[in-house]
């Protein structure tokens, strides 16, 4: 590790792993894709079954290191019912309200990610959000105006697919991939940077924010939403424009083995991943149980889940007893 860039360093980071569950049924998921005109097709255009929507989000807790501490949301789910439950049973409603949660990072624009803003804001309307600056209108309605967005579906019948009743009034950063300051990255606070990567995703989706925390003298800890832009990019971007002692962990989604197919290069991943020596690898949503239980069998440490998930009222159709990856209500320290 060489890079220019010093962030600066914090103690600790601590992660609750609030809902990873972007979706309940992955074959649901993806009929009401297809039906509507695949993976290319705008997410706004597709009447989802709301009954199978979940999301994910994530409570970022840092310690300074003089033991100060500050907290990150990132990203806000899907389902308002779901989103609402998750909050309350982790607080996160509370905090909100006492001015306890310092900002919230939208990583991207899909709708398991972003489509639950309304589950934030009616707790706090003023609260400082990032966001990738690629947003499409539908976003920018949803987000600042109060929007309900409707479509038809194949029976020709209107239907409501997200609504938010809370506009946002607070300080909204559109993040670009030059930084704040042509450096490549924001600084959040010492010890913590935020990337915007430019990447295309799929429901015509662009534009993917990942938060870096530096903890001092373990190195880089990579926090994603979905990891579209690839974990390798990701993670180079880290090695070698980042100052830190190394590579030290990760978390969030990873973007592999999701609708748990598998594909060869995610064989190469692996031994790339185990090349950049990190030494925790808290992973989950996309990333997929095949590659995370293979990852393991060849040495990659990635850390185990729990059975917090049991106690949320619904559990996914995917979910797998072998705690392959962290699930809803985990928790990991870095
Ligand atoms: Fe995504
Ligand atoms: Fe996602």
């Amino acid at each position: 590790m060489g890079g220019a860039l010093d962030i600066g360093t914090v103690r600790s980071l601590k992660i609750d792993v609030l809902t990873e569950t972007g979706w309940f049924d992955d074959a649901c998921f993806r009929r009401d894709m297809t039906k509507y005109g695949g993976s290319a097709q705008s997410q706004y255009r597709i009447a989802w079954d709301a009954a199978n929507a979940g999301g994910y989000a994530a409570l970022l807790t840092i310690t300074a290191l003089d033991g100060g501490q500050s907290r990150i949301l990132l990203d806000t789910g899907w389902n308002n019912a779901w989103m609402d439950h998750v909050f309350v049973r982790h607080g996160v409603d509370r905090m909100l309200e006492r001015g306890e949660i310092d900002c919230m990072v939208l990583s991207h624009w899909h709708l398991d990610h972003f489509w639950g803003i309304e589950s934030t804001l009616r707790h706090d309307r003023r609260l400082k959000i990032y966001a990738p600056s690629t947003w499409q209108e539908e976003d920018c309605a949803l987000l600042r105006e109060g929007a309900d967005i409707q479509v038809r579906d194949e029976d020709g019948r209107a239907v409501s697919i997200c609504r938010n009743s809370v506009p946002h009034q607070g300080e909204l950063v559109l993040t670009e991939t030059r930084g704040e300051d042509g450096s490549g990255i924001y600084r959040l606070q010492p010890g913590v940077a935020l990337r915007m990567f430019d990447a295309s995703m799929l429901l015509q989706v662009r534009g993917e924010n990942v938060l870096y925390v530096n903890v001092a003298d373990q190195g880089i800890v990579t926090v994603t939403g979905c990891g579209h832009p690839g974990i390798m990019t990701l993670l180079g971007f880290a090695k070698d424009r980042l100052a830190a002692p190394g590579l030290y962990g990760c978390y969030g989604g990873l973007h592999l083995s999701i609708f748990d197919t598998w594909k060869p290069e995610f064989d190469d991943i692996i031994e790339s991943v185990k090349g950049l020596g990190l030494r925790r690898m808290g992973c989950n949503h996309c990333t997929g149980w095949m590659w995370a239980e293979k990852a393991t069998t060849h040495g990659v440490p990635i850390i185990k889940g729990t059975d917090a998930y049991l106690s949320y009222p619904k559990i996914s159709a995917q979910a797998k007893g072998s705690h392959a990856f962290l699930g809803n209500g985990d928790r990991v320290v870095f």
